[in-house]
């Protein structure tokens, strides 16, 4: 069994590639790769050289398939929930507040914490065989708050509860459709077209970038209301869940979940 890592290059033109790498589980995220993250972007971020940061999944099968369920049963249980959430909140946040524009170079599955990641960049560009899907509701887990605030500032409230709801999976043209992501580019071209929307990035204004960014930034959406007591009762309640364990097992025992609601 191989472990996912983070790791990353960066190119003469400041071009920093930031690849999530863990093929055999379709580039899901351990718990320690989210720290690696959050480290990996941190050091970006403080970085003078650094233009653009491009994160994308090793090959050519995932972006990435979310938060690594085979270890939901050690770092995501009633005890220690918070604290998982806590991590994904600040990886996550590491990105969307860098200081350097960033762009999700997204092929393949991009799906649960994966699209959340994805989200949490300024751009997201998409290869035509991009499939996209937010699958807790298949799981028997809640979304956390923060971001269920990305998401919807990006889709609005309408496509957001399609795709929470129904945990359904869309193509990149229906993402291109409801604004998930800004683009679709075939797969013989999106490596060129990813490299060449950095070089455009990295060539430009880096002052001019990051006045763009935090005001955009101060535009946003909250996460304010998102402490209420009866919604962080309800992301808990998840985790006390029978339906979670059965939406764990059921996947991992390759068979359709039977919710009870309880
Ligand atoms: N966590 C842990 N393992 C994962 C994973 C994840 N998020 N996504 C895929 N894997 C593993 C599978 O368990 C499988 O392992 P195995 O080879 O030991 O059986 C391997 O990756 C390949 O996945 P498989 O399901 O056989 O491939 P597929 O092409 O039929 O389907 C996916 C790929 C990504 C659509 C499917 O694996 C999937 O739905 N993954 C879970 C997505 C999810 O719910 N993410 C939200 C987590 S918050």
């Amino acid at each position: 069994m191989t472990i996912g890592m983070i790791h990353h290059s960066i190119t003469p033109l400041g071009i920093a590639n930031v690849i999530i790498d863990n093929p055999s589980k379709k580039n899901a995220m351990s718990f320690d790769m989210w720290k690696q993250l959050l480290d990996v972007v941190g050091q970006l971020s403080e970085n003078q050289a650094i233009r653009v940061i491009v994160i994308q999944g090793y090959g050519v099968e995932a972006f990435c398939s979310g938060a690594d369920i085979s270890q939901f049963s050690e770092v995501r249980t009633e005890s220690n929930s918070a604290r998982f959430d806590e991590l994904t909140r600040l990886t996550t946040q590491q990105i969307s507040q860098s200081a350097k524009p960033t762009i999700a170079a997204i092929r393949g599955y991009c799906l649960g914490g994966g699209l959340n990641l994805a989200l949490s960049c300024d751009i997201r560009i998409s290869a035509s065989d991009a499939k996209f899907s937010l699958p807790p509701a298949r799981l028997g887990i809640a979304y956390p708050g923060y971001a269920l605030t990305n998401l919807v500032n990006v889709v609005g409230e309408q496509a957001a509860k399609y795709l929470l709801f129904s945990a359904r999976r869309i193509s990149a043209s229906n993402a291109l459709q409801i604004g998930l992501v800004t683009s679709v580019v075939d797969v013989d071209s999106f490596a060129a077209e990813v490299e060449g929307l950095a070089c455009d990035i990295a060539v430009n204004s880096p002052l001019s970038i990051k006045a763009a960014k935090v005001g955009l930034g101060l535009l946003g959406g909250s996460n304010d209301q998102l402490d209420d007591p009866k919604f962080v009762g309800l992301v808990e309640k998840c985790y006390t869940s029978e339906d979670y364990k059965e939406g764990t097992a059921a996947f991992q025992e390759k068979r359709e979940p039977n919710f009870k609601g309880t």
